[in-house]
């Protein structure tokens, strides 16, 4: 008889075999995609180690968030939960990771970006400590 996947939420350190799958639940989950294909997340992974999370359950990928040092401060990018997975918990426990590495790194403050609609997002990054700073972003696409 086979074993079936386990469908328990596990949050483990992203590999570069988990490629297409993260790019499948980022399509999914509304974020656009630069430079994601798998040198780019490799090189990610490689420049900020331990700070590239993500949530497997079944097989699938079901969640991930992005910790970035550049040397003076932290970034978190891609924060997100599969819909059937949220309100567990999962987002708080991988932003806290994420902030314990960032720690270790000398890393005195982090910065989120959030959408200005995005309520649910607020909701969740307050309660995570995080201030609303009121800054615009700004970007440019260079490729
Ligand atoms: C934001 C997101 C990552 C939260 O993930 P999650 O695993 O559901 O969050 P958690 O269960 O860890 O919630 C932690 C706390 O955040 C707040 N929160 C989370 N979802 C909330 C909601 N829908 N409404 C109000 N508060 C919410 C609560 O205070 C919650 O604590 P509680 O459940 O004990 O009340 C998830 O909703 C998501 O993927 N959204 C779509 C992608 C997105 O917008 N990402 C953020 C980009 S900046």
């Amino acid at each position: 008889m086979e074993t079936a996947e386990p469908s328990i939420p596990t949050i483990r350190e992203f590999q570069p075999v988990d490629g297409p799958a993260v790019r499948e639940f980022w399509l999914a989950s509304g974020f656009r995609l630069h430079g994601d294909d798998d040198a780019g997340l490799a090189r990610f992974a490689a420049h900020n180690p331990g700070l590239f999370l993500v949530v497997e359950a079944g097989g699938a990928i079901v969640g991930s968030a992005m910790g970035a040092w550049d040397g003076r401060r932290g970034w978190l990018y891609h924060v997100a939960v599969a819909a059937e997975h949220r309100r567990s918990g999962i987002g708080r426990e991988m932003v806290a990771r994420i902030e314990a590495g960032l720690r270790t790194t000398g890393c005195p403050r982090v910065n989120v970006i959030v959408g200005p609609e995005n309520d649910v997002a607020r909701a969740f990054w307050i309660d995570a400590g995080y201030e609303v700073t009121g800054y615009h972003q700004q970007a440019k696409d260079l490729a």
